[in-house]
């Protein structure tokens, strides 16, 4: 008998009541092999039954007891300062999170030797010439892109065992929190509600799941480094929009095109972006859901 069969790998998820984390919780809380701690900036988790503590990222005391204490194998820091427009503003609190946070977790994940499996963002980039590589130049046009690459080089410049998962437009049956754009879609257009959406700004959405299982496979397939991680469609927001009302049956009249300069928003945009995947697809077996199949399994789970 092998001993390794016997043993619980020990996996500790920061940001766990996040769009993603909350998904990765509950995925990794129904595997019989796994001793999961949560990690959250909240008071309390969405998840009571699952071990959970409340951390601040950019306190580093806060980051080693958390690591030293559970000991894990592996780190999944699906935490960040997500606001992109209003870290343009919070730069001091987004860089906090972004980087240090980083700098901390890679810190004492090195010293016990356990993996990080990080998520970063196209946002790295200026959207001028993609859907882009994993090698592609890095050029972000805002201080959230600045905050995540900046992330990105804190790990790659540590001693840690770590993945860099980069990933664009996240959307999925995430069932706390703020919804995500396919039910806000959904339900403004059930509400009759007219909706301005970009035609401009292309990217291939990610399926959360989708992400869910591509963090999976770096540990079945015991990867390093950089990967991407998409849906398998490349398309502008206004199309993905017109997809879902078709799908959902709903009134596309109500959708209207409008370009991103229209909205005005305090940081810029990658408009030309989304990210090639075919690294993940031929290196790990990554295979996402088609659109259409995403959109059924979030009908089916959040009743939609
Ligand atoms: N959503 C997207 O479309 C998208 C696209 C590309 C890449 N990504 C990347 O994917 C990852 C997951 O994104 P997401 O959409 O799931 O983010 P999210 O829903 O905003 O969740 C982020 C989580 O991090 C927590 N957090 C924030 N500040 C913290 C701190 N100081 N200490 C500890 N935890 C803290 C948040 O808690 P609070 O809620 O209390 O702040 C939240 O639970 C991020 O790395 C993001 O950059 C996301």
């Amino acid at each position: 008998m092998q001993t390794d069969s016997l043993i619980k790998k020990r996996i500790l998820i920061i940001g766990s009541n996040g769009m993603l984390g909350q998904r990765l919780t509950e995925f990794y809380s129904s595997k019989n092999k796994v001793e999961l701690m949560t990690a959250s900036a909240e008071d309390d988790s969405f998840f009571p039954e699952i071990n959970y503590e409340k951390i601040n990222l950019t306190d580093k005391k806060q980051v080693k007891k958390l690591i030293s204490n559970f000991y894990p194998d592996v780190i999944i820091n699906a935490a960040a300062y997500t606001n992109v427009d209003k870290s343009e503003i919070e730069k001091e609190l987004a860089w906090g999170i972004n980087v240090y946070g980083v700098e901390y977790i890679a810190k004492y994940a090195s010293s016990i030797d356990a993996k990080v499996i990080h998520i970063s963002t196209d946002y790295i980039f200026d959207g001028k010439s993609g859907p882009y590589e994993e090698n592609h130049r890095p050029n972000p046009i805002g201080y959230y892109g600045r905050s995540k690459l900046a992330g990105e080089n804190v790990l790659k410049c540590s001693n840690c065992n770590y993945v860099i998962l980069r990933t664009n437009v996240l959307y999925g049956p995430a069932k706390f929190g703020r919804p995500d754009f396919v039910k806000w879609v959904v339900n403004s257009l059930n509400e009759k509600q007219n909706i301005k959406i970009v035609a401009d700004q292309i990217n291939n959405p990610t399926y959360i799941d989708d992400l869910v299982q591509a963090v999976s496979k770096v540990g079945e397939y015991n990867k390093t480094g950089i990967y991407n991680i998409g849906g398998p469609e490349f398309l502008s927001r206004y199309d993905f929009t017109l997809r879902i009302a078709d799908f959902f049956e709903l009134d596309k009249n109500l959708i209207s095109r409008i370009t991103t300069a229209e909205l005005n928003q305090t940081a810029k945009r990658p408009l030309n972006s989304g990210l090639i995947i075919l690294k993940a697809e031929s290196e790990m077996g990554y295979k996402p859901h088609s659109i259409e199949d995403t959109f059924l399994l979030m009908k089916k789970e959040l009743k939609l």
